[in-house]
C-alpha cells in the first residue's frame, strides 16, 4: 500500500500573512492591522500591511500553484475584507476578490480548501470584546453564512478555526501576537466556551447549505510525542503523554478535539478547574459536537515543552542538532506517529493541514533559489508519513505551510516558509527548487520517498 490515488497534496497559507492590501477596496482593520503597527510589536516595524500582495497578483500565485501541480490549495478567509465591521454591511469587493480566486483556482484543477478563521478578527469586533463578548460566536455564524452562500456551491473543502492553541496562547495569554493581550484562566475558559459554540454554528451553516457535499473539520495543533523506542510500554507511554494537557492547558490536543470529537472536556480539565470548569447545555452539546468528516491538524515538530528560555524540546535538542530559523527542532517522526495516534484515537481519515520548514533563502547567482535544506527536510518527513499510508491508516491529504514567502506574524519576513521565494522589495516570485521537488513528489504520488528508517535518522 502507499498514498491513496486520490491523497490530497497540496500547499496553504493565510489571508493576513499574504493577502497585503490592508485597506484595500472597502476592507475593514483586522486586529493584526489596527494593533500591529505599535513599535515593538512587529519585528523591525514591518506588518502585513502589503505582504506578498496576493490580493492584487493572485492569477500569476494560481498559475505558479498550478505550475508546481497543486492538488489543493488552502487559504483563509479575510473576516474583515468581507464585512469590514465584523457584522452587518458586506464588502462586496471583498467577497469578490475570494470568488475570483475560487474560480482561478478550479480552472487551474486545483481544489480550493478555505479555513474561515485565521487569526485576523475585525477589530470592531474585538473593541466590543471579541471572543469574550456572549454574542462573538452568532458574530461568526453570520460572518459563514456570508462566506458559504458566496463560495459554498464550488468549495467542498471547509476548515473552521486555524490552531485555537496557537491565537489564545500567543495572543491572549503571552502577549506576543495580536491583540498582545494577557487574559486570566477564567477569560481563557470563557473564550474557549465562545470559540467552540463558534465553530459548532459554523459547522452547522455549512452543513444546512451543502449537506453532505461538504468535507468539514477544523485544524488544531499541540505537541505529539514520539516513542523513545517501539515497545507497546513506550508508544503507550508516547500516545498517553500526547493527550495529557501539561502545563498549558490551552496549548494541549485534548482541550480542543476532545469537546468536538468526544462531547467531553478531558478528566484532567475538571480536576484542575473544578467548579470554575466550562459547562454546556445538552442543547450546546449538540453544536460543538456536529459531525466532522476528517480529524485535520497542523505540525511542525514533536513535544516541546517551556523551559527557563521559551519553548525546549528536551528529547531532540543538543549543541548542534538540526533546527529551522524559528528554533523548532527538525523532527520528521512526527508526521507517522501523529496519523496513527490521532486516526487511533477519533476515528477519523487524518489530514495534515500544515507542515513546513523556515529557512533562510535568498536567489543564488544564477537566479534559481537552492534550498537543498527544505527538500531534505520534506523527503524526510513525508517518508515518515508514508510509513502510515504504506500501514493502512486513513490519510486524506498533506498541505505544506506555506506555498510562498510571508509576514511570520510578529517575526516579520525573515523566516521563509515558502515553496515560491517572494523578494520583498520587488515582490517578484520564484519558484523554490523544493517547488519543483515537491511537483515530482505529487506526480508520483509519493512513490520515490525515502523509507522510514532512512527519513527518521538523523
Ligand atoms: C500557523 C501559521 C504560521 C506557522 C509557522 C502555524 O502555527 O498556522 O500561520 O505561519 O505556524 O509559524
Amino acid at each position: 500500500m502507499s498514498f491513496k490515488e486520490q491523497f490530497l497534496w497540496g500547499a496553504s497559507s493565510a489571508a493576513y500573512q499574504i493577502e497585503g492590501g490592508f485597506d484595500a477596496d472597502g476592507k475593514g482593520p483586522g486586529i493584526w492591522d489596527a494593533l500591529g503597527h505599535k513599535p515593538g510589536r512587529i519585528a523591525r516595524g514591518e506588518s502585513g500591511d502589503i505582504a506578498c500582495d496576493h490580493y492584487h497578483r493572485y492569477q500569476e500565485d494560481v498559475a505558479l500553484m498550478k505550475e508546481i501541480g497543486l492538488k489543493h490549495y488552502r487559504f483563509s478567509i479575510s473576516w474583515p475584507r468581507i464585512m469590514p465591521k465584523g457584522t452587518g454591511e458586506t464588502n462586496p469587493k471583498g467577497l469578490e476578490f475570494y470568488s475570483n480566486l475560487v474560480d482561478e483556482l478550479l480552472a487551474a484543477g486545483i481544489e480550493p480548501m478555505v479555513t474561515l478563521y485565521h487569526w485576523n478578527m475585525p477589530y470592531a469586533l474585538f473593541q466590543q470584546g471579541g471572543w469574550l463578548h456572549p454574542d462573538s460566536s452568532c458574530w461568526f455564524e453570520e460572518y459563514v453564512s456570508q462566506v458559504v452562500s458566496t463560495l459554498g456551491s464550488r468549495v467542498r473543502l471547509w476548515l473552521t478555526f486555524n490552531e485555537p492553541q496557537m491565537f489564545m496562547f500567543l495572543g491572549y495569554q503571552m502577549g506576543v501576537h495580536a491583540p498582545f493581550e494577557h487574559y486570566s484562566d477564567e477569560q481563557l475558559l470563557a473564550m474557549t466556551r465562545n470559540i467552540l459554540l463558534a465553530h459548532g454554528k459554523a459547522v452547522k451553516v455549512i452543513r444546512k447549505a451543502l449537506g453532505d457535499r461538504a468535507l468539514i473539520s477544523f485544524s488544531p495543533t499541540g505537541d505529539t510525542f514520539v516513542p523513545a523506542e517501539e515497545t507497546p510500554e513506550a508508544i503507550q507511554a508516547a500516545y498517553d503523554k500526547s493527550l495529557s494537557m501539561g502545563e498549558q492547558f490551552i496549548f494541549s490536543n485534548t482541550w480542543w478535539a476532545d469537546p468536538v470529537f468526544f462531547g467531553r472536556f478531558p478528566q484532567e480539565a475538571h480536576d484542575r478547574f473544578g467548579d470554575r470548569m466550562i459547562s454546556f447545555s445538552e442543547e450546546e452539546w449538540a453544536l460543538v459536537t456536529q459531525k466532522l468528516d476528517f480529524f485535520s491538524y497542523n505540525i511542525y515538530q514533536s513535544m516541546a515543552s517551556f523551559g527557563p528560555h521559551g519553548l525546549e524540546n528536551p528529547e531532540y535538542e543538543y549543541p548542534g542538532c538540526p533546527m529551522t530559523t524559528a528554533n523548532w527542532c527538525v523532527v520528521p517522526e512526527c508526521l507517522y506517529w501523529s496519523a496513527r495516534f490521532w486516526s487511533e484515537r477519533y476515528q477519523l481519515p487524518v489530514f495534515v493541514t500544515e507542515n513546513g520548514v523556515s529557512l533562510m533563502d535568498w536567489v543564488s547567482l544564477d537566479g534559481a533559489v537552492h534550498d537543498p535544506l527544505r527538500i531534505d527536510f520534506l523527503a524526510r518527513y513525508l517518508g515518515c508519513l508514508k510509513r502510515a499510508a504504506d500501514e493502512g491508516i486513513d490519510l486524506m491529504g498533506y498541505t505544506y505551510w506555506n506555498i510562498m514567502d510571508e509576514c511570520e506574524w510578529a517575526g516579520g519576513y525573515k523566516d521563509r516558509y515558502g515553496l515560491i521565494h517572494v523578494d520583498f522589495r520587488t515582490l517578484k516570485r520564484t519558484i523554490k527548487d523544493s517547488g519543483h521537488w515537491y511537483r515530482r513528489v505529487i506526480e508520483t504520488n509519493g512513490e520515490e520517498l525515502p523509507s522510514y528508517r532512512e527519513a527518521a535518522q538523523m
